[in-house]
Formats: structure tokens, sequence, C-alpha cells
């Protein structure tokens, strides 16, 4: 397997770089190890931040601790200048990941679609979920309530754990090689039934084929136990400090340890990449031979 993690240094970032544009279209994580020292750009937290640095600022009902596009933040415990720190803290990584992304890929410009950017602040190990919401197992992202018809995930990460902890990540193999092993296996797409979902208000809107085909991938990637521990993957530790951008509906990923860790979402429509015929929509739609959307 071809290297799934691209190390660049903050420097060498440059404004557009082919050699980086291509790794992130193929679907490898780029990582960032001096983004929290590096002078000009990058994210640390600052001194008074570090309050929010425990595991109960979540509130236990809420996943993650988000603050939405239009601003709104979710699931933090505390009174107002603890919400207002921790809104301050995201909305810095939030802007210092969009212009690392605006370095790296220049072009995805003002197409790109702002998401969610969260605070993680559990313990990864200490979770407890069902194996279809475990991201221990290794998958690629999709999501049952919100079809997106092939919009891409392009997500930045932030490993601020103040211990030393790194945030250790299992990175599979290419999206080309998972859809061949796992699209023989997968129920068929039936219209009738997404319709059905769409009515009950299941799905936010109609799911597409594309976005059927997505989600079996994810779940049978997590039901398979051996496919979980002998597919070609690498292990890797993110140390504090750093950062990593992937596109997470295309690069096969797990988190199995970590605490503390910042995440920015951005979505982008597969029209708008460089290279067009790399995205999941595109390699599925050759696969399986007709249009999925
Ligand atoms: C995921 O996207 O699967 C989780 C990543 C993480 O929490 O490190
Ligand atoms: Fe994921």
């Amino acid at each position: 397997m071809d290297k799934q993690i691209v190390e660049i240094d903050m420097a060498d970032v440059g404004h557009g770089n082919p050699a980086w544009i291509a790794a992130l279209e193929a679907g490898k994580v780029l990582y960032f190890p001096d983004f929290g020292s590096y002078g000009k750009a990058g994210f640390a937290p600052q001194k008074e931040e570090l309050a929010l640095f425990r595991e109960d600022i979540r509130d236990p009902k809420i996943r993650n601790i988000s603050l939405s596009a239009d601003g709104d933040l979710k699931g933090v415990v505390g009174d107002d200048a603890t919400k207002a720190l921790a809104a301050g803290m995201i909305g810095r990584f939030r802007a210092e990941a969009e212009a690392l992304v605006g370095n790296l890929v220049p072009r995805y410009g003002e197409h790109l679609r702002r998401g969610a950017t969260s605070f993680r602040p559990s313990v990864v190990q200490n979770r407890v979920q069902s194996w279809r919401a475990d991201d221990r197992r290794m998958h690629v992202d999709a999501f049952p309530s919100r079809p997106n018809r092939g919009e891409r995930l392009l997500r930045i990460f932030t490993n601020v754990n103040q211990e030393g902890a790194p945030r250790v990540w299992r990175v599979g193999e290419p999206f080309e090689d998972v859809a061949k092993r796992f699209l023989p296996r997968v129920k068929p797409y039936v219209r009738w039934q997404a319709r059905v979902l769409d009515a009950l208000g299941v799905t936010k809107s109609l799911r597409s084929e594309y976005d059927h085909l997505m989600l079996q991938l994810h779940d049978a990637m997590k039901a398979d136990l051996d496919y979980q521990k002998n597919a070609p993957q690498v292990t890797f530790g993110f140390p504090p400090g750093c950062a990593w951008v992937c596109f997470s509906d295309q690069a096969s990923h797990a988190v199995m340890s970590g605490q503390y860790m910042m995440e920015h979402t951005l979505q982008l429509s597969p029209m708008q990449q460089y290279d067009k015929q790399a995205s999941p929509l595109a390699i599925l739609t050759r696969l399986r031979g007709h249009a999925l959307v």
C-alpha cells in the first residue's frame, strides 16, 4: 500500500502545491506536525482556555461540543463566560483551519460550505456505543439522516491534548479498494424504501443510491471484524500540537485512543475538485456503471 499519511511542514504548505492536492484528493491524510507551534499560522489554546480542558465540560446528552456554521454553540456545561470562552476558542481554530485549507487547495475557495466545528474532550477508549457508531472501527464517514448526494466532507483535525497523549488513528486502504471489496456484498438500493424514509422524516431529504452505497460501505466495514483486524492499515499517533486534514468520506479511518481534539468540517461539491474522477461519487459511479444521484 502506498503511504497513506503525508507529512508536511507548515513552512512548506505553499499555495496550491500540486503534490499535496493530488494526495488529498487521492484520499490520503495530510499531516502537519508543527501546526500548533508555527508562528504565522496554526492554532494552540490560550492559557485561560485551559479551564475548558476537563471531561465534564461536555453535556453528557450531547456527543460533541460544537459550534455551528451560524455560530450556535452546543454541548458546553457552564455559565455564559465559560460558553463564550469555548465559542472563542473553537472559532479561532476554525479560522486557522480554513486558512490552512485556503493555502492547500486555493481553487476550492468560495465553493467550500462551512459545516460545524467540534471540541471533543472525551476519552476515546472509554466510550460505550453500538458497533455502528463505534469510530474505533475503520470506516468512511457517511451519515444515515443526512443524504449528501456526493458532496465531499473535508475535515481538519488538531490534537490539543495538554498531557502529551497522542490521538491514535488507524488509516486503511484506498477508497477504490474498499469499494471493490465490499460492493459485491451490499444490499441493492430500493427507491421506494428511500421515499418512505424521507416521508417519515428519518432522512432530511431523499437518500440517493450514492448515499445508500456509502452507508452500506460504512456499515459493512465496521461489521467485518476480520477486515478490521487484517485489512491493510497503518496505526499512527498524532501528537499534541499537530493537525491533519483528509476527505473523511474517502479516507478509511478509525480512532483508537486520545482525549481533547478539535475538528472542523467543510463541504464541497465533487464538481469543484481538481480531479473530478477521484471522488467517491466518480469511483462508485464507474464501478456500478450507472448514475447514482
Ligand atoms: C471519526 O471521524 O471517525 C472520529 C475521529 C476522532 O475522533 O479522532
Ligand atoms: Fe469518522
